[in-house]
């Protein structure tokens, strides 16, 4: 099938950067990179400096090409991110909520301050990448994600109805049904985890600090309602892994971080799930034509062939200068290999 491209991937910096690029650059043809640094890439020469980093970590020969994005503040200046737009160096802003998630702290408070940049957004079709949960304590952190549609998303979108949206791996039924109700318009991507994992994975029989990312697993009934998406072809769901890198021990710690390794078995893991929800027909529009489309781009011209077989393994933990980092286990056999 055509190479598959990952609409949402954390890629670090540094040491971390040079240890897990070449585990997305298997597989995948393009990545759009997160820019939650320390500090963030907020313009578009940081985008550049960290777009060149990049490309030294690939491996040699590799055709990975990665799609950067900017963080957007109250300070976000228009003109730079037009012309970094314009240029193809920059493919969307994204949009986190202070406070939201890993490396959010210089994110959004007010939403209303952001008005200018994002009718400019929808004046020069460039798309918001948008991390949907609020952050207000009184909410309940299994409820965020729907009330942000209430709250914050749709009255943005009122206010801007040309603007292009992006919700960044949904993780509940309220999520996949808005995302459908603007087609061309709004999207969604939907993480790899969590198609297979529930809240149970994290919760019970232990605490497992390694499903625990954000927008934390919801219960089974949402994680069903991301596979019927996912697996229905329509063009408006695609996949964003959020392969999102942390050393073990800042997993496995009192306060863990947020964030699931995926990158490294993505594709055998989706094969398998979209196997067994009898839909391996609608796993190319899922993981390479349906995002390309949303974004105005070309699919990938070359392929990867998927060949079923006895269970194969994956590493346990890629190996980095700051310590291992555990790759996702789906807790499910994988008979599909990946090769070119
Ligand atoms: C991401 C990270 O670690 O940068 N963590 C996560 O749990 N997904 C940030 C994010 O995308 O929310
Ligand atoms: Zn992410």
């Amino acid at each position: 099938m055509t190479r598959p491209d990952d609409w949402h991937l954390h890629l670090r910096d540094g040491a971390m950067l040079n240890a897990i690029a070449p585990e997305s650059a298997r597989d995948f043809g393009r990545a759009i990179i997160m820019p939650n640094l320390l500090p963030p890439i907020v313009t578009s020469t940081q985008a550049l400096s960290y777009k060149k980093r990049i490309m030294a970590a690939l491996p040699d020969g590799s055709n990975f090409k990665p799609l950067m994005t900017l963080y957007l503040n109250e300070k976000t200046d228009k003109n730079d991110l037009s012309r970094a737009h314009a240029s193809g160096l920059v493919i969307a802003a994204k949009l986190y909520p202070a406070g939201a998630t890993t490396n959010s702290d210089g994110g959004v408070k007010d939403f209303h301050k952001l008005q200018p940049i994002l009718e400019h957004m929808a004046e020069i079709g460039m798309p918001m990448c948008v991390h949907g949960e609020v952050t207000d304590l009184d909410v309940d952190i299994f409820d965020r994600e729907a009330v942000f549609i209430d709250r914050i998303l749709d009255p943005m979108r009122c206010r801007v109805p040309d603007l292009k949206v992006v919700m960044e791996h949904i993780t509940t039924e309220e999520g996949a049904e808005y995302a459908k109700s603007a087609p061309g318009k709004l999207a969604a991507t939907i993480t790899t985890h969590h198609l297979i994992i529930n809240r149970n994975h994290i919760l019970s029989g232990g605490l497992r600090p390694h499903y625990y990312c954000l927008p934390v697993a919801k219960r089974e009934t949402h994680r069903l309602a991301l596979l019927k998406a996912a697996t229905s072809g329509s063009e408006c769901y695609f996949l964003g892994t959020d392969s999102a890198p942390h050393t073990d021990a800042l997993k496995e710690n009192a306060c863990g971080c947020a964030g699931i390794f995926s990158a490294t078995n993505t594709v055998s893991c989706l094969a398998e799930i979209f196997e067994a929800a009898g839909a391996l027909d609608q796993l190319e529009n899922f993981t390479s034509l349906s995002g390309p489309k949303f974004y105005g781009l070309a699919p990938n011209v070359d392929k990867i062939h998927l060949t079923k077989g006895a269970p194969i393994t994956f590493p346990e933990f890629i190996k980095t200068h700051l310590g291992p980092v555990t790759v996702f286990d789906p807790g499910i056999d994988l008979h599909w290999q990946v090769s070119n």
